[in-house]
């Protein structure tokens, strides 16, 4: 069975706007790491909220393993969005709060930060948010305000937070597109790296197609809301590349 099945998936943001997805379907699998290519305004950032209902789509089916999401009702949405973990472009950091706080409110999903403060994290959640912030690289920052870190390592702890979550699926929505294109290379292979290891397949928007090329193992590519491609990296060749971006010069 598919870790996550997307079937003719469709969506819009108002009932007489534009559809942005337009009947979308694709697999991922245990073990895979899947780059959504495709110009601005294909649907990309619209595809992945779909997933875990940030955008409610209008139409078709999403199973996560055997759960069929769009039938949820809100508090077993909220479980579920518990185990989906996100990593976003602009980190979404709370910078006055510590390095830690920032990846032990991982722990409680998408719950509001305030929360967090107040909460007391049991002793195992703290053992584990030191095991993350190591295995990102960041056990020299750990008390310091996510403020005082580079971009680099802000997107390291928005890393370690998602996978606090304890995530069967990762959603990556241009995780990269911040930083420059040296540090991209090294968040994309630890983030590669992670997930190879802790058995998680990933969803990654990514604009640099050759980032993804290096990255990914599977690729969608997305133009005006149709999928025009699916399949192995190896098999994207210049021909799919001009259909996914269409007249864009590359
Ligand atoms: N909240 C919103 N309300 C109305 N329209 C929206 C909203 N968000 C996105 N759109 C529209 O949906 C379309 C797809 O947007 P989306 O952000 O999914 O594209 P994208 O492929 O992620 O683009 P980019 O590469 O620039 O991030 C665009 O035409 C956009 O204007
Ligand atoms: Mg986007």
């Amino acid at each position: 069975m598919s870790v996550l099945s997307v079937r003719d998936l469709r969506a819009r943001y108002s009932s007489n706007g534009p559809e942005i997805l337009k009947g979308i379907s694709f697999d991922v699998e245990e073990g895979d790491f899947f780059a959504i290519i495709g110009p601005s305004g294909a649907g990309k950032s619209t595809l992945i909220r779909c997933i875990n209902r940030l955008v409610e789509p209008t139409a078709g089916t999403i199973h996560l393993r055997d759960v069929d999401v769009l039938k949820l009702g809100s508090s077993d949405l909220r479980k579920m969005r518990r185990h989906i973990g996100m990593i976003f472009q602009e980190f979404n950091l709370i910078n006055r709060m510590s390095v830690m706080d920032n990846v032990l409110s991982g722990r409680l999903g998408y719950v509001g930060p305030i929360r967090s403060i107040f909460r007391t994290f049991q002793d195992k959640d703290i053992q584990r948010a030191l095991e993350l912030l190591e295995r990102v690289g960041l056990q020299d920052h750990v008390d310091k305000r996510a403020d005082q870190l580079s971009g680099g390592q802000r997107q390291r702890v928005g890393i370690a937070r998602a996978l606090m979550q304890e995530p069967n699926l990762l959603l990556l929505d241009e995780p990269t597109s911040a930083l420059d294109p040296k540090i991209s290379r090294e968040v994309m292979d630890l983030i590669r790296s992670i997930a190879t290891e802790l058995k998680v397949p990933v969803l990654c928007n990514i604009h640099d197609v050759q980032l993804a090329k290096e990255t990914c193992n599977k690729i969608i590519g997305l133009q005006d809301g149709n999928k025009m491609f699916d399949g192995l990296t190896p098999d994207l060749d210049q021909s799919s590349l001009e259909e996914i971006y269409a007249m864009e010069v590359l």
